[in-house]
């Protein structure tokens, strides 16, 4: 199992001999290499078993040192990385040739993002190159969202984790890029749509599908539990179920279902909150996912703000 701790110096070191360490975020877990050394990225894309074509996000601390790896921010991003920067925003930036192949699957944009978590950002200040980062689960699974998440599943091949508690945010960045000149947001994440469209004005949303070659990761069957996921009206759905003498685990935003036992049951927010009900999903998809169940249900939250990256999440998760 790899290492758990706070030592900032000995990530640095590690990652200078061209080892992956996991970092916090206030998003997710990130499994980290420098972005700028083709065979750590390389090491990514093999610890994750993440198949070539899904490009990497860069992280860095200060504006100035994106400027090393991107020929130009365009005016109606730079007001965005403005506005959002450090935060759960990733921005699709042309790249300079500095920046290996494998990092962008031979993409002419890179995507880069200035994360907030103070151990991550001290780390980043004290190196001279970027971190590539993806979030530290393996291809097509739940993100990690606390140490013991990554060392679960990737601790056997990675000597140190980075702990930085529970993350703030729980979901993954908003990537926003342009297209045809228009800013469009290619993933819902932690940066509600609204705030963005507070700044630039309406954005429009690329659906995702398995066949969209600007944002491979956006394959539909992402961030998947192993066990069967199914959405729906929970009360509904449990109760056929339970006729059938399955057992199932329930994931609701604010409800408690009466008939179900209160270990095999999730509220993510009982006071309604998505920002909470974010912060909790993966965990709580994780936590369910190793029950003695056969299936979990799930409902959908109101589609709007956060709740609409959320219900993405949830969708994919019912996917498979
Ligand atoms: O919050 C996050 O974004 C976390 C933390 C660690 O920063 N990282 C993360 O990375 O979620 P990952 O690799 O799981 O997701 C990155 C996504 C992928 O879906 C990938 O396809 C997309 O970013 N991406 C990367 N470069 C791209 C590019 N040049 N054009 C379009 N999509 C890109
Ligand atoms: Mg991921």
């Amino acid at each position: 199992m790899a290492e758990i701790g706070q030592d900032i110096e000995r990530a640095k070191k590690l990652l200078e001999s061209g080892h992956l360490v996991a970092i916090p975020t206030e998003t997710v877990y990130g499994l980290a290499g420098n972005a700028l050394n083709p065979d750590a990225v390389a090491k990514i894309f093999q610890t994750k078993k993440r198949p070539t074509f899904d490009p990497l996000i860069v992280h860095t601390d200060e504006l100035s040192k994106v400027h090393q790896f991107v020929k130009e921010v365009p005016e109606q991003l730079k007001v965005l990385a403005d506005k959002f920067w450090p935060g759960p925003l990733t921005l699709l930036l042309k790249r300079k040739s500095l920046v290996p192949d494998l990092v962008t699957s031979g993409l002419e944009t890179v995507a880069v993002r200035i994360p907030k978590h103070p151990l991550t950002k001290a780390l980043l200040a004290s190196l001279d190159f970027p971190l590539a980062a993806p979030s530290a689960n393996p291809f097509g699974y739940i993100s990690p969202t606390q140490a013991s998440h990554v060392n679960a599943q990737l601790g056997y091949q990675i000597p140190y984790i980075l702990d930085g508690g529970p993350c703030e945010v729980g979901l993954e960045s908003t990537i926003v890029g342009l297209e045809n000149g228009q800013v469009t947001v290619y993933r819902l994440g932690g940066l509600d749509i609204q705030e963005i469209e507070e700044v630039v004005g309406d954005v429009q949303v690329m659906a995702h599908s398995s066949s969209n070659p600007k944002s491979p990761g956006m394959l539909k069957s992402h961030y998947a539990p192993s066990k069967p996921f199914v959405l729906g009206d929970v009360e509904i759905l449990s109760a056929a179920y339970s006729r059938r003498g399955d057992r199932f685990a329930v994931l609701t935003f604010t409800k408690v279902l009466p008939n179900v036992p209160a270990e095999l049951q999730r509220q993510l927010s009982r006071s309604g909150d998505p920002a909470e009900a974010a912060k909790k999903l993966f965990a709580a998809m994780r936590a369910l996912d190793t029950l003695d169940v056969s299936v979990i249900l799930s409902e959908l939250l109101p589609d709007k703000g956060l709740g609409r990256a959320i219900n993405d999440r949830l969708k994919r998760a019912a996917a498979n």
